[in-house]
C-alpha cells in the first residue's frame, strides 16, 4: 500500500523525481567518469588555501553543533559590508535560504514573479508551497526587468525573483537599473535579489550595500558557493532590514549549518586577496571558453558570472546533443532548460587542465552531431 495517505495533498501532487541531476549521478547513469567537472558554476580554483588550513585546523571541532545564532560569521559579513549584524541572516547556501523566504511569504494560490528560463531552485521551492508562478520571457537574452515589474504590479505579487547577473545566460543589468527596478515594486512585493555571481560582475552592475539597505521590500542573496570556491560547505546568506532578516528565525533550522563550514566561510571572508587572484583567474578562463567557441562558429554570450552560455545556433534537442557527447568523453557541462534559451550550452569555468580537455574535445562533437 502506498504511503500517500499519510502525506499532504500539495506533497503527494509534487513529482519525487531529483530536479537537477548532479555530474555523480550522470557518473552512475552512464558508467563513465567525469574528467573536466565544468557544468555547474563551481569554482575548480578552489577554495583558499588559508580556507584549508582553517578547516583541518578546526575539523576536531566537529562534535559540537554550530553557534545557533551564527553570531562570528554574521558579525565578520556585517563588518565586511558596513552594516548591522541584525541585517544579515545566515543560511545553507542561497538554496537553503530561497527556500526559507518563500515559506515565510508563499500559501498555496500565492502569486510568485520571475524570469521564463530563470534560476529553476526558486521556482523548485514555489512549487513545493503551492505558489503559482508568473513568468515574463528574456529579453534579448537578459531577464526583463519592465516585464517583471508590470507582472508584480498585475498580480499584486508579494514575491519577485531577479538574479543578477543572471543563471543561466550569464547577462546582468547594471546598478541603476536594478535600484531603479527595485524601488518601483509595489510596497508589497518583496524582491529577491540573487547576487550569487556579484564577485565576477563588471564593476558598476551591483548596487552600493547602502543604497538598499533601507529598503523594506529588498532582501539580497549572497554565497561562498562560487568565487569563493565553497559550494560544498552550502553557506549563504541574505542582506536586508532588521524585520526581513528576523523573519528567518522563526522558521530556520538553527542548528542546520556545518559549525566546519562556517569556520571555513570566515577564514574565506578573511581572504580577499585570494577573492581578487581567482576572480583574475575566472575572467581569463570566461575569455577562453569564449575564444573557444568562437573557433568552433559558435556565438558566446557576454558573462558576469563564473560560466559562459554559447548560442549553438539551432534549438534544444542540437545543444542538448552537444551536452551528451561532451559527458561521453567525461565533460560535463549543462543547457538551460527552457526555449529559445535552450539553443545554449553552458559551460563553467575551470582550471586550463578542463578548458584544454574543452577545446580538444569540443571540435569532434560538433562534427559528430552537425
Ligand atoms: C543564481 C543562483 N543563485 C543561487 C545559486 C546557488 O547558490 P548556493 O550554492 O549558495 O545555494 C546558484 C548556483 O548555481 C545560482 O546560479
Amino acid at each position: 500500500m502506498s504511503g500517500f495517505f499519510r502525506f499532504t495533498p500539495l506533497a503527494n501532487a509534487l513529482p519525487s523525481t531529483v530536479p537537477f541531476v548532479g555530474p555523480e549521478a550522470i557518473e552512475r547513469a552512464r558508467g563513465r567518469k567525469v574528467r573536466a567537472r565544468i557544468g555547474a558554476n563551481e569554482s575548480g580554483f578552489g577554495p583558499a588555501p588559508s580556507v584549508l588550513k582553517a578547516i583541518r585546523e578546526r575539523a576536531g571541532e566537529t562534535w559540537m553543533y554550530s553557534d545557533p545564532e551564527n553570531f562570528e560569521l554574521r558579525e565578520a559579513l556585517a563588518l565586511h559590508h558596513g552594516v548591522s549584524r541584525e541585517n544579515i541572516a545566515i543560511g545553507g547556501g542561497i538554496d537553503g535560504l530561497l527556500g526559507e523566504i518563500v515559506r515565510l511569504v508563499v500559501e498555496p494560490g500565492t502569486p510568485v514573479v520571475t524570469s521564463q528560463g530563470g534560476y529553476p531552485t526558486f521556482n523548485y521551492h514555489v512549487n513545493g508551497y503551492g505558489g503559482r508562478l508568473v513568468t515574463t520571457p528574456y529579453v534579448n537574452d537578459r531577464e526583463d526587468l519592465d516585464g517583471l515589474l508590470s507582472a508584480a504590479k498585475r498580480e499584486d505579487a508579494p514575491l519577485v525573483y531577479l538574479a543578477n547577473p543572471d543563471n543561466p545566460m550569464g547577462s546582468w543589468w547594471d546598478a541603476g537599473s536594478v535600484l531603479s527596478f527595485a524601488r518601483a515594486l509595489p510596497d508589497r512585493s518583496l524582491l529577491i535579489l540573487d547576487e550569487a555571481y556579484c564577485e565576477t560582475a563588471p564593476a558598476g552592475s551591483t548596487p552600493a550595500i547602502d543604497a538598499l539597505i533601507g529598503q523594506p521590500n529588498v532582501l539580497r542573496m549572497r554565497t561562498f558557493s562560487k568565487a569563493y570556491g565553497l559550494a560544498g560547505a552550502r553557506v549563504g546568506y541574505a542582506i536586508g532590514t532588521l524585520g526581513n532578516v528576523q523573519a528567518f528565525d522563526k522558521i530556520r533550522n538553527h542548528f542546520g549549518m556545518a559549525r566546519i563550514s562556517t569556520v571555513a566561510a570566515l577564514a574565506a571572508l578573511e581572504d580577499q586577496a585570494y577573492l581578487r587572484d581567482v576572480v583574475e583567474k575566472i575572467v581569463l578562463a570566461r575569455d577562453r571558453i569564449t575564444a573557444i567557441a568562437r573557433q568552433n562558429g559558435l556565438s558566446p554570450l557576454p558573462s558576469a558570472t563564473n560560466f559562459v552560455a554559447i548560442d549553438c545556433g539551432s534549438d534544444g534537442v542540437h545543444a542538448r546533443a552537444i551536452v551528451d557527447g561532451l559527458m561521453e568523453h567525461g565533460i560535463f557541462i549543462r543547457m538551460p532548460g527552457v526555449a529559445p534559451l535552450n539553443r545554449c550550452i553552458r559551460v563553467s569555468v575551470g582550471p586550463d587542465a578542463d578548458l584544454d580537455l574543452f577545446e580538444a574535445v569540443l571540435p569532434k562533437v560538433l562534427k559528430a552531431v552537425r
